[in-house]
C-alpha cells in the first residue's frame, strides 16, 4: 500500500492532506540536544511518498528528507518517492565563476541515494532534472494558480517578468483562455534596465504577472509599477515559491492589487494550495 509521510517542512500541508487522504504514516521528528535531527517512522510501507519542502532552514529539511528515506528503507520500503514542493539550491544550476559547485546537482544526486522518484514544483531550471538518477518530474502549479485568479482577472492578460518565465505565463493563460506575453529587459546603462511588455496593449486591462520565485520582490515591483504607468487596470502578482527576503511582502504588496503565492513554502500570503496536485501525483 502507498503511504504518505509528511516531513517537518511539509507540516503546514499535513492537515489538508489528512482531509483528503487517510493514508499517512506517523513519524517522530525531534532534535538531539546538539541540534542533530532524529527521525523515526511509526510503521512500515512497501511504497511511500515522503513530502518534504526544503525552505529555511534548508539544510535541516534536506537532511531530514534523507533520514526519512533511510528509516523507510530500514523498515523494508521497496519504492520511495520524494515530493519536494520547494527544492532548495535549485537556483545554483551552473558554474558562473571557476571553482563553484552546481549545487542543484549535488542535492539531486544525494536525494537519489534513497528515492526512486522525485517530484518538484516549478523547478527554477527544469533541465536540471537530468541530475536526478531516477524518474524526476517538474510539477506545474498552473491549474491551482489559474483557479485562484480566474474571477479576479476577468478578460485580463497574463505576463511573465522575463522571456525565461514565458512558459509559466503561457501555462496559466491557456487554462484561462487569455492572452499572454512577457516583459523584455533592455539594459540602458550599467545601473539601469528598461522593461516593457512585448506585443500587448495593457491599457485598461487587468494583468497577472507569474514567476517561479519572489525573493527581494524587486522584479515584481518594477514590473507592476511599469504596468500601472502604462494604464493597466488591476495588477496581480503570483509566484510558486514565496522565498521572501526581509520586507519583500510589504514592498510588493504596496505596489500591486494583490500578491499571492502557493504554499510550497508557508508564508502569510500562501493563498494557493498545491495539496490537490500532490495527492494526484
Ligand atoms: C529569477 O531568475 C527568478 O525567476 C525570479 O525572477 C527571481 O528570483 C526574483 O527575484 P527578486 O524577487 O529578488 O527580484
Amino acid at each position: 500500500m502507498l503511504m504518505f509521510v509528511v516531513g517537518s517542512g511539509a507540516r503546514h500541508l499535513g492537515d489538508e492532506m489528512k482531509r483528503f487522504s487517510g493514508d499517512i504514516l506517523e513519524v517522530e521528528i525531534m532534535k538531539f540536544p546538539d541540534g542533530e535531527k532524529y527521525v523515526r517512522v511509526l510503521g512500515s510501507a512497501d511504497e511511500a511518498t515522503v513530502v518534504q519542502s526544503t525552505f529555511k532552514p534548508q539544510d535541516e529539511h534536506l537532511i531530514e528528507l534523507l533520514l526519512l528515506g533511510d528509516a523507510l528503507r530500514e523498515r523494508g520500503a521497496k519504492r520511495l518517492r520524494a515530493v519536494v514542493p520547494y527544492l532548495a539550491y535549485s537556483r545554483q544550476d551552473r558554474v558562473t565563476k571557476e571553482g563553484e559547485s552546481i549545487s542543484v546537482r549535488a542535492v539531486m544526486k544525494t536525494i537519489g541515494l534513497y528515492y526512486d522518484e522525485l517530484y518538484v514544483f516549478d523547478l527554477h531550471n527544469p533541465e536540471t532534472l537530468k541530475f536526478f538518477p531516477g524518474r524526476a518530474v517538474n510539477v506545474s502549479p498552473a491549474r491551482a494558480i489559474a483557479g485562484y485568479f480566474k474571477e479576479k482577472l476577468g478578460d485580463g492578460i497574463v505576463l511573465a517578468p522575463d522571456e525565461g518565465a514565458r512558459e509559466r505565463a503561457k501555462a496559466v493563460a491557456e487554462r484561462l483562455g487569455l492572452e499572454f506575453s512577457h516583459f523584455e529587459k533592455e539594459r540602458i546603462s550599467p545601473t539601469e534596465v528598461r522593461m516593457r511588455p512585448v506585443d500587448v496593449n495593457v491599457t485598461g486591462k487587468n494583468v497577472l504577472i507569474v514567476d517561479d520565485i519572489i525573493s527581494t520582490g524587486g522584479t515584481m515591483v518594477k514590473a507592476a509599477t511599469l504596468l500601472k504607468e502604462m494604464g493597466a487596470g488591476k495588477v496581480f502578482v503570483v509566484a510558486t515559491h514565496g522565498v521572501f527576503a526581509e520586507g519583500a511582502i510589504e514592498r510588493v504588496s504596496k505596489a500591486v492589487d494583490e500578491l499571492a503565492v502557493t504554499n510550497t513554502i508557508p508564508t502569510p500570503v500562501s493563498r494557493i494550495s498545491v495539496v490537490p496536485d500532490i495527492l494526484s501525483l
